[in-house]
């Protein structure tokens, strides 16, 4: 904390005062005596960079910038809190804050998981801390899980559905039986949806979310560019009705696992068992299993996106801040990634070198002995049929003479996997593409 300030007050800088931004100002307004009390000091909004000021703000005696760089110049300000998303301005802005001696709290998952390991280089050499709760699941406290109150634990693994936006889609697709860009655009409209929304469907800021949560749980750097990533815009509502016909739903979930072999670290739709805990977290709600050796599985549930949700993380941080600084403790006393020495020793498995059990749609020409031609591919390598449904041709494909067939299969190497449908798709007896969804199993069945 910088001399100026004194034990009585903290000076918080806000750049960004959109939805998340709008409710931290909110929050830190409204719980005014109630954080004082927790804290022991206050935390006042000193200075705030916006594009659109409230006038009342000056009256308040609240600095107001347009340029965000005039918060991290500042020297009346402690600690500088990032809102305005997205890789830049952002990462110079932190960079800037800083340099200059400013404590961060940022909800840019983006940010942390490119730029995260140059950024907390940078802060443990100034001695301050860049804090990013808000940055992951929302309003679930994770992060905290993760790096203090799992710290006895080896992690094995954990699997999280971390994209608020993406699980409203699926869950409305689901009950309601609605079309995806009427759902996307009702996200859009409730503030849970990325600027670009690709983000959110194509599986990016679910991917961000899990780089951030592999490097807390196994202690390994920030390693974005190595996941594997897939999002929800090829599901389609008849997926979910033969996934719901065999037991399943389908979610879209962010697994990193580590093994013998390296670390596996993927986000993908997934058919989890319809018993899991976490196949029943439906609409913009967050939730994260971690498989630890000594705490056993534990499951953490919340609003993962929204104004107050993610505002109470922001608000969270900034108090951890305050405590450490009011009693003259080290405030970077818990690593930012939960170890003090990151672990380098240890790889990012390619998708293809993971294993796991499969469900298959493959459209078929309604013919004589199609299943046993498609049932002796699998066979021929190594797979095992678990389930299948087949219907009576019906709709326009019915009219082509194409009947969907699908299939759950045992447990087998991706690698291998893709062999097999590229041998299935080459079929005469075969229409298209097949679809291919990971199954889930987890290795605990009441999470
Ligand atoms: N777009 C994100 C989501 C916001 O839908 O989860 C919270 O990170």
């Amino acid at each position: 904390m910088s001399q100026e300030s004194d034990k009585q007050r903290l000076r918080i800088g806000l750049c960004g005062v959109g939805t998340v931004g709008g409710g931290t100002m909110h929050l830190l307004n409204s719980k005014k005596s109630e954080i004082t009390r927790r804290v022991g000091m206050t935390l006042e909004i000193v200075h705030v960079a916006t594009r659109r000021p409230d006038p009342a703000w000056q009256d308040q005696g609240i600095r107001v910038s347009q340029d965000v760089f005039d918060v991290a110049r500042d020297p009346e300000v402690d600690i500088l809190v990032e809102l305005i998303g997205g890789y830049e301005p952002a990462f110079e802005l932190v960079m800037l804050a800083i340099q200059n001696g400013k404590h961060v709290v940022t909800a840019n998952k983006a940010l942390i998981a490119v730029h995260g390991n140059v950024i907390f280089e940078a802060a443990r050499q100034k001695g301050v801390v860049v804090a990013y709760e808000s940055a992951v699941a929302g309003g679930i406290p994770i992060i905290k899980a993760l790096r203090e109150g799992l710290s006895a634990n080896s992690i094995h693994w954990l699997a999280g559905i971390i994209n608020g936006t993406s699980n409203y889609i699926l869950t409305e697709m689901a009950e309601r039986k609605r079309n995806f860009p009427e759902v996307l655009k009702e996200a859009q409209a409730l503030g849970y949806a990325e600027a670009d929304p690709t983000f959110d469907v194509e599986g990016i800021d679910a991917a961000h979310k899990l780089t951030i949560l592999a490097a807390n749980a196994f202690g390994i750097a920030l390693q974005f560019d190595r996941i594997y990533t897939e999002g929800i815009s090829k599901i389609t509502t008849a997926d979910m009705a033969f996934a719901a016909e065999l037991g399943y739903r389908i979610k879209h979930l962010g697994i990193t696992r580590i093994t013998a072999k390296g670390i596996e670290l993927r986000v993908h739709p997934t058919l989890i068992s319809e018993r899991q805990l976490i196949a029943n977290v439906n609409g913009v709600m967050n939730a994260v299993v971690v498989k630890g050796d000594s705490a056993g599985s534990t499951l953490y549930y919340g609003a993962g996106a929204g104004a107050a949700a993610t505002a109470s993380s922001v608000v969270a941080d900034i108090i951890d801040i305050a405590r450490a600084g009011r009693d003259d403790r080290n405030v970077s006393v818990v690593p930012p990634l939960a170890f003090s020495n990151l672990r380098n020793d240890i790889e990012i498995l390619n998708i293809e070198d993971i294993e796991s059990e499969y469900y298959l749609r493959i459209p078929a020409r309604d013919r004589v002995g199609v299943m046993a031609k498609i049932s002796q591919v699998l066979t021929n390598y190594g797979i095992n049929i678990e389930a299948v449904i087949q219907k009576e041709p019906h709709g326009p494909d019915a009219e082509k003479g194409i009947v969907p067939m699908v299939i759950l299969t045992s447990r087998i190497l991706e690698k291998t996997m893709n062999v097999a449908i590229a041998v299935i798709e080459s079929l005469d007896e075969v229409a298209g593409d097949v679809t291919r969804i990971r199954v889930e199993l987890f290795d605990d069945e009441r999470v």
